[in-house]
């Protein structure tokens, strides 16, 4: 619950929950650099909001749940995947009833903000990340956070590091009064307990500020989350084709399962039993997982299945301009079976670890990795991934543009219905 200590004319006012403007096309997006471990604190905020959401993590060297899997909080969270855009890991907390995604970005918070679409709320406990050393500025900062955020958007400026500071020099007390009459209203002060049961602190307090913005920005929600968290590209109708299949794990192949933590703990009972019984962080289960993709908000999207190419001289041959690496739940969704070099197969098995066996590496026996010459007029990558096909039932079958962009044919002998080529570049010869 978070209490609101709303600043009125007529005096301080009391509020449960604070003022946010809720989309129906998306999701809520919350956006928390250099957060590190506090990332609990932006996250309680999120819970107590109760909308759909996604909450954007960001450090230099980010602290990911697993590795605080021993403390109270952070084990509930399961790892689903990799992301394309960024350099980072995708986590989903399998108690939490509303639809959402946490997601950790590695990397610097001023050229990660500059990828982002506007979000809804900036969460700041650390403004120094903006700023090379020294020359950090209130101006400058609320000029940047206005441009980030959406008109009617919240700044929540927590004071975990500002509480005890000379008020004077306080950055704080500097941003409050440099709001007013500004691109940046200050509302008030929120408190509201972590549940999210960390060992650093208990309860956050923050400033909270109003952004009014009257810019765009020409980075798009729609386009962005594709390679960020996939399932929104995803028709909703698609989810239910899963159910059909047996044998799903949804668990990230890198993350800590209930064996491996029950393991670990005995080989370390010199620390004592760990604060919680069983080991909470639970697989998505193949109905919740169904679930969630049929009921996220999606707004405006661009479908895949719109954009596939056929070729009436080529049968069996389609092509599609799109990255791959963005469209993997969708091939997984359409029972695809995907081949790639080696390098790409185990960048794809950590963004989409669902394809599971549908996932192969182009590279065998006949074929070794160092024989295999994926581009210019003398490459082998059709015959390679023909030979795939020999040992595995494939039906339709993804891989990305090989040779000098020419199309193959599919012959007799052909052991697919349909080959689907993604390709990035316009060049495409048939
Ligand atoms: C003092 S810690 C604060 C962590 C957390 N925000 C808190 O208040 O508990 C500073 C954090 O900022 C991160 N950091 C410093 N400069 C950064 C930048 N330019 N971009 C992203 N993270 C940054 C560091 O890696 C570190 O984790």
């Amino acid at each position: 619950m978070t209490v609101f200590f709303k600043e009125t004319t007529d005096g301080t006012l009391a509020t449960i929950g604070l003022d946010v403007n809720v989309r129906k096309d998306r999701p809520l997006l919350l956006f928390h650099p250099a957060c590190d471990r506090n990332y609990a604190s932006s996250w309680q905020l999120l819970l107590d909001i109760g909308a759909e959401f996604i909450h954007i993590c960001n450090d230099i060297g980010p602290a990911y749940p697993e590795m605080f899997r021993y403390e109270s909080g952070y084990q509930y969270f399961t790892r689903f995947g990799d992301m394309n855009r960024y350099e980072g890991q995708v986590y989903h907390n399998s108690q939490l009833e509303v639809n959402h995604r946490q997601i950790h970005i590695e990397g610097d918070a001023r050229q990660t903000l500059d990828t982002l679409p506007l979000v809804d709320i900036y969460y700041d406990d650390y403004p120094y990340a903006l700023f090379h050393e020294g020359r950090m500025d209130v101006k400058s900062y609320l000029e940047k956070i206005s441009e980030n955020v959406v008109d009617g958007g919240l700044l929540i400026f927590d004071l975990k590091n500002f509480n005890h500071s000379n008020e004077v020099e306080n950055w704080s007390h500097k941003l409050k009064q440099e709001s007013l009459g500004g691109k940046v209203e200050y509302l008030g002060r929120a408190e509201w307990l972590n549940l999210t049961d960390i060992a650093l602190h208990k309860s956050s307090t923050a400033f909270v500020f109003k952004i009014h913005n009257e810019m765009d920005k020409s980075v798009q929600f729609s386009e962005w989350v594709k390679g960020v968290i996939p399932e929104y590209s995803c028709r909703n109708w698609l989810f239910s084709n899963i159910l059909s299949k047996g044998r799903q794990k949804f668990s990230h192949i890198h993350s800590i399962s209930p064996d491996h933590y029950h393991e670990m703990w005995r080989n370390h009972i010199e620390f004592g039993s760990p604060m919680w019984s069983d080991y909470p962080a639970v697989e998505t289960s193949v109905l919740d997982y169904v679930e969630y993709g049929k009921s996220i908000k999606r707004g405006d999207q661009t479908y895949l299945d719109d954009s596939i190419k056929k070729y009436e001289k080529k049968p069996g041959i389609r092509t599609v301009k799109a990255n791959i690496f963005d469209h993997l739940h969708w091939l997984w969704l359409n029972n695809y079976t995907v081949i790639l070099r080696d390098k790409h197969e185990k960048k794809a098995r950590r963004i989409c670890p669902m394809l599971g066996q549908k996932l192969i590496s182009v590279s065998s026996n006949q074929n070794p990795n160092s024989k295999i010459r994926w581009s210019g007029d003398k490459s082998n990558a059709f015959e390679a991934i023909e030979s795939k096909l020999e040992t595995n039932d494939c039906s339709r079958v993804a891989s990305i543009i090989y040779g000098n962009g020419e199309l193959p044919t599919k012959t007799q002998s052909s052991k697919f219905d349909e080959l689907l080529i993604f390709h990035i570049d316009d060049e495409i010869k048939v």
